[in-house]
């Protein structure tokens, strides 16, 4: 196996929804397939420890996000589909830069600084109230997946950037410290459409319990769309297609004609029942096939741990070798 070109995870720690798709799997799906890259997409159960303490939950979501991976087209066979958990060389390697990483690189982090003010604000004397190590060094679990496979490219959200310039930042470390082992990742942001709007604007998020599933059945799909919030002018009145979730949805999955097209009927005055029922048949278009391929995959989950397995294989044969180099480079090895 060749190190990533590109490499990508999806934490599991729920259902996999719109938000998922645009921002990580469709482009992960669209690399997958050619022939010309070496691409790696994993599920990172191991990070869905830090908020989800649920261990059924956590096996039904990696369940979803294999399913739902495969379902739209995924071409595993020709990228590097594996469990994070799967490949014991991820969290080996994790310790080895967690001791290269600066505790004050860790405390800048955005998830463990929002946990801390949080705290403040709520008049907690102690600002790491509920902040486990996991949460803290969680940057450093997220370096390892990408360095344990020398990836090029990473494509993430923007509010995944600062965990890469941290990855560049701690491989640079090892790279003088010890050995120029490792390439300094960049990361890869979609900016049209990398975040995607939930039902109350704030971004797509299972944290925001604002996110519309992947995969529900039609009736219950209709019904998320339905729900997105809009203002109250009436249907007659021109709208704002910038400041309109409705229209942020459309747009992630619309080609730049008939994102153009639906702006004008917007400013020209369209009815929000109007605007949700098309966008809702629009997704459900691109939708209806994959959801069949989905519950049928979801009803044989020994198939989905098989494509995975093979996964961890392909994947093994680059971090173990990579691992043992990493390891000699720093004066782990035999004695002998
Ligand atoms: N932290 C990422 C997220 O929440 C998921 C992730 C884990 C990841 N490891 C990664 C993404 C490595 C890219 C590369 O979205």
């Amino acid at each position: 196996m060749k190190n990533a070109d590109f490499l990508t995870g999806i934490t599991t720690s729920g259902t996999p929804h719109l938000g998922n798709y645009v921002g990580a799997i469709r482009p992960a799906v669209e690399s997958s397939k050619n022939p010309n890259l070496t691409s790696y997409y994993f599920l990172a159960d191991y990070h869905s420890l830090i908020k989800n303490h649920d261990p059924k939950m956590r096996k039904q979501s990696a369940l979803e996000i294999a399913a739902a991976w495969i379902a739209l087209g995924l071409d595993y066979k020709n990228c590097v589909f594996y469990r994070q958990s799967d490949i014991p060389e991820i969290p080996e390697l994790t310790w080895i830069l967690t001791c290269l990483t600066a505790k004050g690189l860790m405390n800048r982090a955005h998830a463990y600084k929002a946990a801390a003010q949080d705290n403040e604000e709520n008049g907690n004397k102690d600002a790491d109230k509920g902040v486990t190590m996991g949460l803290f060094s969680y940057p450093v679990l997220m370096a390892a997946d990408i360095l344990m496979f020398n990836a090029k490219k990473v494509p993430v959200g923007k509010d995944q950037i600062q965990h890469l310039e941290m990855t560049r930042d701690i491989a640079a470390r090892f790279n003088h410290q010890y050995k120029k082992l490792f390439i300094l990742p960049e990361v890869v942001v979609d900016e049209t459409s990398a975040v995607l709007s939930g039902l109350d604007g704030r971004k797509m998020s299972k944290s925001y319990n604002n996110f519309i599933p992947l995969f529900d059945t039609e009736k219950r799909f209709r019904k998320m769309i339905m729900k997105v919030q809009t203002n109250s002018l009436g249907p007659d009145e021109p709208k704002d297609p910038d400041t309109c979730t409705l229209f942020s949805i459309f747009q992630a999955f619309a080609n730049e004609s008939e994102t153009k097209a639906l702006a004008e009927r917007y400013r020209a005055g369209i009815s929000w029942g109007t605007a949700k029922q098309e966008l809702f048949e629009y997704i459900n278009e691109i939708l209806k096939d994959p959801r069949e391929t989905y519950n049928e995959l979801i009803q044989n989950p020994g198939d989905i741990e098989s494509i995975l397995q093979q996964g961890a294989v392909k994947a093994r044969e680059f971090s173990a070798p990579f691992l043992d180099k990493i390891k000699k480079s720093i004066g782990i090895q035999s004695l002998g």
